[in-house]
């Protein structure tokens, strides 16, 4: 099965793919995550993705995509993924279909998780007091959720014209909202 989570910072997709992965038997794959290890590692593309994503904004698409591609080409993808953090915007979401495409793999479902951005924002400010995730400080976190609202929501109309988009509730305890996100996977 092939599945995008889509959701604002701090919804919860990092920590229901953790969960789904070990369910489903099939990796999650997290831009995000595979960012920050490029960073961590200090990288050519790690250094060009560090000031960016300190401040929040979007690292440039083509390395998103290069990165992505490479990561879709190991032995494990082939039984399925869920996607995490990917796409983030229309151009991501059409180069997405035409990667999938040509390698005849297509999205099953997308689905999005809802939650407040009350909700939001007590998660992320609590994640920076804890763990001081680099992109957690408050005026990070501003931004974050600014590109959501511009840039990335559009993507969600894109999987809802599809007929792909389930939307589910992504407040609760992490185990409610994996029980909802597994039945919405049934129907
Ligand atoms: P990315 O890593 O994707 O971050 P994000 O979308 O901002 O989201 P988060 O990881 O903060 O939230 P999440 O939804 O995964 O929630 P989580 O489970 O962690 O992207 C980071 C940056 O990388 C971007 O800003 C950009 O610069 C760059 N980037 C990544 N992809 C890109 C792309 N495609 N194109 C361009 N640039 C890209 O949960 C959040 C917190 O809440 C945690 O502390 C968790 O423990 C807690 N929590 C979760 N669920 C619950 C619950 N049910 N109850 C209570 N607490 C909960
Ligand atoms: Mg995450």
């Amino acid at each position: 099965m092939r599945i995008v989570l889509l959701g604002a910072p701090g919804s919860g997709k990092g920590t229901q793919a953790a969960l789904l992965k070990e369910r489903l038997a099939i990796p999650h794959i997290s831009t995000g995550e595979l960012l920050r290890a490029a960073v961590k590692a200090n990288s050519p593309l790690g250094q060009q993705a560090k000031a960016v994503m300190e401040r929040g904004e979007l690292v440039s698409d083509a390395i998103v995509l290069g990165m992505l591609e490479e990561r879709l080409n190991q032995a494990d993808a082939a039984a399925g993924f869920i996607l995490d953090g990917y796409p983030r915007n229309p151009a991501q979401c059409d180069a997405l279909d035409q990667l999938l495409e040509r390698l005849n793999q297509p999205v099953d479902r997308a689905v999005q998780l809802d939650v407040s951005e009350e909700m939001l924002l007590q998660r992320l400010v609590k994640r920076g007091a804890d763990q001081g995730r680099a992109d957690d400080s408050p005026e990070a976190v501003r931004t974050r959720l600014g590109v959501y609202r511009d840039q990335t929501a559009p993507v969600i109309d894109h999987f809802a014209a599809q007929g792909r988009l389930t939307r589910v509730a992504g407040e609760g305890t992490v185990e409610e909202i994996a029980e909802r996100i597994v039945a919405s996977l049934r129907q």
